[in-house]
């Protein structure tokens, strides 16, 4: 017992010093202080008590020790595809990473059983809410209970309204026509290289706050560049999620307790994002309730005719930014990628919107219902979402001691996690060619057919399912087909000193990232790629 808590005590100050560079005389003290903490916490007769729990860090069973040396890298790429494996290797599609606490599931039954059947058992918890807490604070990305129940309703009330599809219809094809197209004409023009990822970051951050908080960003009186504030985004975005990678939240807790390292960092972006949401509720009080939206109740109003605590306000704000930029701006990138990759499936694209809109290139939709009629675009949207999920994976805490329908018992105060990701590449539910982009198998007779929600939990499912599910797949099918009918986009070469990658590196986060971006260069586009091969589609 004594070697293994030497080795918890051992890792946890190795991680406890990444990002602190080594030699200056600082880092010698603050490792005496550290080490001080370490050895009084180890015989404080609390820990004592909480001696079983202490246990569970320790684990030399093949899956743990991968994870805590990261043996895992030499033959996967990223964390996700690693899980993915173990899962379709297990026979009830559900492992254990023993040294997180964590029961994670590819399972379909156990995702319903989570997500709707046993919803109460299984809420956000504690933990996470402690992890993330710094960062999203009581917004609803970040709280359980009465809070997010009121937050739940406000935002429904809002975004069910009828009104609300052609409103966001029209925001996104203002941010496709006045900001994303001329930036791309400028791009083919320049020839230059083009970071598509950060490209659709821009765009969806624009979209959400014209969208949510009727407001355009660029009309905010910031003293800061906008980009600063997402680049603080992105860095709060990731370090917030290595949190709830270590061992142990001791770790980050000292961290934080000292302000160094990563914390350090941490504390700098969450200010940074502090400065944007006031400015936003600022601006919005400014303004009135008379923006530019069309509606008097945009959801921030909604928000601010019943609130009057601004960081309540402000934490609000975060996690609907969160929801709706880097999810689109995720899921954007991917699909590019994956269209770049399959040329198929873009004249599939362009031939269905030949077909509906007409052939003339510069012709948008008029509708949200038109957009609807796009089926094969629908299906292409899904499909790539169901290889490369924005949210890889998702965690709840269980309340009470619980077994799930696969027959795994889960501990009461332990992590379960359900992984979209590795669910996308399970042939017991997409069959034998899951590892390939096929739009096709979402339609029948040219029709697209959802699927059950509990098996493609994308958007989640049950009982805390995704409030902007139509927004994000309006924003994604809207620039997919504006962008493909007047640009032929290829990818480039990566950046020096990378190396060219088949299949994409993600950055850990709290979305799926592209490490590298994307970086393509845009071409006019070429008379090829009208001249389809494919036969037409059939629509009833
Ligand atoms: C492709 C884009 C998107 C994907 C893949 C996605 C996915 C998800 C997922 C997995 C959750 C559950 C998160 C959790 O509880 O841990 C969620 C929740 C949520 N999403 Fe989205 N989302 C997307 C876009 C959007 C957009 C554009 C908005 C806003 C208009 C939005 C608003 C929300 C909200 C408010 C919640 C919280 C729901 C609740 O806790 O009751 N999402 N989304």
């Amino acid at each position: 017992m004594e070697l293994e808590l030497e080795s918890f005590t051992l890792c946890t100050l190795m991680q406890l010093f990444t990002n602190i560079p080594f030699g200056s005389t600082l880092c010698l003290s603050l490792a005496i202080i550290i080490i001080t903490l370490v050895i009084l916490t180890t015989f404080s007769s609390s820990l004592f008590l909480r001696w079983p729990k202490i246990i569970t860090f320790f684990c030399s069973c093949e899956t743990c020790q991968a994870y805590l040396t990261s043996g895992w890298s030499k033959t996967f790429d990223n964390l996700c595809d690693w899980y993915a494996h173990l899962l379709r290797n297990s026979p009830t599609k559900t492992i254990h990473i023993h040294v997180l606490r964590n029961t994670i599931t590819a399972n379909p039954d156990n995702v319903e059983y989570m997500l709707k059947t046993r919803f109460h058992n299984f809420p956000k918890g504690k933990t996470f809410s402690t992890i993330l807490g710094d960062f999203l604070g009581r917004g609803i990305f970040n709280v359980d209970g009465e809070s997010w129940s009121f937050q739940k309703k406000m935002a429904s009330l809002e975004l069910s309204k009828n009104s609300i599809r052609s409103f966001a219809f029209e925001v996104v094809k203002f941010e496709i026509k006045d900001r994303l197209i001329p930036l791309l004409v400028l791009s083919k023009q320049n020839d230059c290289v083009l970071d598509l990822q950060d490209v659709f970051k821009r765009f969806s951050f624009d979209s959400i706050c014209r969208f949510s908080f009727g407001l355009d960003p660029m009309c905010l009186e910031l003293s800061l560049p906008i980009s600063e504030f997402a680049m603080s985004f992105d860095l709060a975005s990731k370090l917030s999620a290595e949190r709830a990678m270590s061992v142990s939240p001791l770790i980050w807790k000292i961290k934080r307790f000292l302000n160094v390292g990563s914390e350090k960092k941490l504390r700098k972006a969450i200010k940074m994002i502090d400065i944007l949401a006031r400015e936003v509720i600022r601006q919005r009080r400014k303004m009135g309730f008379s923006s530019i939206s069309p509606h008097k109740d945009d959801l921030l109003s909604r928000f601010m005719r019943t609130i009057t605590d601004d960081t309540y306000l402000k934490d609000i704000i975060v996690s609907f930014l969160l929801a709706g930029r880097d999810t689109v701006a995720s899921a954007l990138t991917s699909f590019f990628w994956l269209l770049a990759k399959h040329p198929e499936v873009e004249s599939q694209i362009l031939l269905e919107a030949e077909q509906v809109i007409g052939s003339d290139y510069n012709k948008d939709l008029t509708s949200y219902e038109e957009l609807q009629q796009l089926h094969y675009l629908q299906a292409a949207a899904n499909e790539s979402m169901r290889l490369y999920p924005p949210i890889q994976f998702d965690s709840k805490f269980c309340l009470e001691d619980d077994v799930l329908p696969d027959g795994t018992f889960v501990k009461r105060g332990t992590r379960v996690t359900y992984h979209p990701y590795a669910m996308g590449r399970l042939e017991e539910i997409w069959g034998s060619d899951c590892f390939e982009f096929r739009p096709e198998r979402w339609l029948k007779e040219g029709l697209f057919c959802p699927q059950n929600p509990f098996k493609y939990p994308v958007f989640q499912a049950g009982i805390r399912v995704c409030l902007g599910k139509e927004m994000a797949l309006l924003e994604l099918k809207s620039v997919a087909l504006s962008l493909l009918r007047r640009f032929h986009i290829e990818l480039a070469a990566p950046p020096p000193h990378h190396h060219h990658h088949s299949t994409p590196r993600f950055s850990p986060g709290l979305t799926a990232t592209f490490s590298c971006g994307l970086r393509v260069k845009v071409r006019e586009q070429g008379t090829q790629q009208r001249q389809h091969t494919t036969q037409p589609l059939h629509h009833s």
